[in-house]
């Protein structure tokens, strides 16, 4: 993996990841009034994977190295790859990560959100609002000669200096006709360090932001992977490119894309 080269997509190729990106962020928005008290995680599984075959693709996580189910639903501790269950009924005060991957025309847009549900505590507030912030300032700064190491140090540096942590075993992913490829992209580090940013490359940035420990432990089901203090994790992630001047976010509304930070 970390000997594998880097690909740098054709414009062709990033069209075609534009597309499956938009589609991504609709199922997002799609899904978002669902998340409400009372609905099982497997509902949300259900609408997605109806809704995504309507549209002409297919779900990226089903069968993906085993997993049985269309997205991931991450609720409180669980830090990512949570299975949507039909047991598992939402409630007031919860936050969960729902993380969705259509595979269109060959291609994966790959993006996630932490949604409420009902009203949120305090703390995990503060958790959501500072990851989505992790989010954007790692996306920031992704231009032509940056290097990875740049994008993690902004991450990890807000998110300790807010006062949580950074989970260090899952990382954002090179992604376009293959769920995951080179480069890894984590979300700590160092300034300066790691490879340099190339225009073509297309990769995740998806920072997972815990309440206390960074540590996490990943449950008998071989997937669901939870904070080993049981507090809280947030995540959001985008599919991004880099451009010639600077970043194109691929996993946002058609209306909203286009948008370029430098
Ligand atoms: N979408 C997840 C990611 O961001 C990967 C899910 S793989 C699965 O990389 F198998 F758990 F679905
Ligand atoms: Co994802
Ligand atoms: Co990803």
């Amino acid at each position: 993996m970390a000997t594998e080269t880097i690909v740098l997509l054709s414009s062709r190729e990033i069209e075609k990841m534009r597309q499956a990106g938009r589609l991504a962020s609709a199922l997002l928005k799609h899904l978002e009034p669902m998340v409400k008290p009372g609905v099982s995680t497997l509902e949300l599984n259900d609408e997605a994977e109806l809704w995504t075959k309507a549209h002409g693709a297919t779900s990226g996580p089903l069968n993906y190295h085993g997993f049985p189910k269309s997205i991931c639903t991450s609720v409180n501790e669980v830090v990512c790859h949570g299975i949507p269950n039909a047991k598992q009924i939402l409630k007031d005060g919860d936050i969960i990560n729902i993380d969705v991957t259509p595979i269109l025309d060959g291609y994966y847009g790959d993006t996630s959100k932490t949604f409420f549900v009902g009203t949120p505590s305090p703390i995990a507030k503060k958790l959501v609002e500072v990851t989505e912030e992790c989010l954007r300032r790692g996306i920031a700064e992704v231009k032509p000669d940056a290097r990875i190491g740049d994008i993690g140090a902004v991450i990890q540096e807000y998110a300790e200096a807010q006062g949580f942590s950074v989970v260090r075993d899952f990382v954002g992913h090179g992604v376009s006709n293959i769920f995951h490829t080179a480069p890894q992209v984590p979300h700590y580090g160092t300034r300066g360090k790691g490879k340099k940013l190339r225009p073509g490359m297309v990769f995740t940035i998806e920072p997972m932001i815990n309440e206390g420990t960074w540590e996490v432990k990943v449950l008998a089901d071989k997937w669901t992977a939870i904070t080993k203090d049981r507090k809280l994790s947030a995540q959001f992630e985008h599919t991004i490119a880099v451009t010639e001047d600077g970043v194109e976010i691929l996993t946002l509304p058609q209306e909203e894309t286009g948008i370029k930070l430098a």
